[in-house]
């Protein structure tokens, strides 16, 4: 079974698929940290602003996998666990920008079907209901207004040891926010079947508990 939770930044998505993943005994999958990770590569290779269809053969190289561990994927760029260099500003923006480009969409498609294809799962990102696991049994779309989004961001960094002014984490979402939603493809939109849950009033475990009461 494939449970699918999308949303926009801030809305507490990974917090809640994480927890929902072990509740219901599930392999939770961080598309946004695929993303983050070939931001992180093309950073590191210089090929930022490099022509799509360069990209394309950058990115048959990059060496990059999801790997199945203690009931998560694990994103590994060279064999590394890149979690720690992939949560910051810079590569956020980087990434929502290198994501509307369709060789990256298009690499990606298979390595995150090929996890849905292990066993029960639940995907996090912005498309996985509507465009990587459109027959996905349960599909939730996770919303809150954005001054308590750039809150719960704003907690997350401080938690970090990263102190980003809050007016500036506003923008950033809104920046980002905005191209994932106006892009043309696979752009930020709850699938037609999914259920819309705005968060603002609800704590962590009340968002888990109305998920899993729903799957189910
Ligand atoms: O979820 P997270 O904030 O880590 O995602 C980083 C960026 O990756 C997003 O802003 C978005 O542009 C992109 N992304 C995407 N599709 C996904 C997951 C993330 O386009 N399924």
């Amino acid at each position: 079974m494939v449970v699918t939770v999308d949303g926009p930044a801030g809305t507490g998505k990974s917090s809640a698929s994480r927890l929902l993943a072990r509740e219901l005994g599930f392999a939770y999958l961080d598309t946004g940290a695929l993303y983050r990770a070939i931001a992180l590569a093309a950073r590191r290779d210089g090929v930022e602003e490099a022509a799509e269809s360069e990209l394309a053969a950058w990115l048959a190289k990059v060496p990059l996998e999801a790997k199945p561990t203690d009931g998560r994927f694990l994103v590994l760029l060279d064999g590394q666990d890149v979690e720690p260099f992939i949560r910051n500003e810079a590569i956020s923006q980087l990434a929502s920008r290198l994501s509307a480009l369709a060789p990256v969409r298009e690499h990606l498609l298979g390595l995150q079907r090929s996890a849905g294809e292990r066993g029960d799962l639940v995907a996090e990102g912005r498309d996985m209901g509507t465009v990587v696991f459109p027959r996905a049994e349960a599909k939730f779309f996770l919303t809150a207004s954005e001054q308590e989004r750039a809150r719960r961001r704003w907690l997350q960094l401080g938690q970090s040891g990263q102190h980003v002014d809050p007016a500036e984490i506003l923008a950033d979402l809104r920046r980002r926010d905005q191209r994932d939603s106006g892009r043309s493809l696979s752009p930020l939109r709850p699938a037609g079947d999914a259920t819309v849950l705005d968060t603002t009033p609800l704590s962590l475990s009340q968002v888990v508990a109305t998920m899993a009461r729903q799957v189910r």
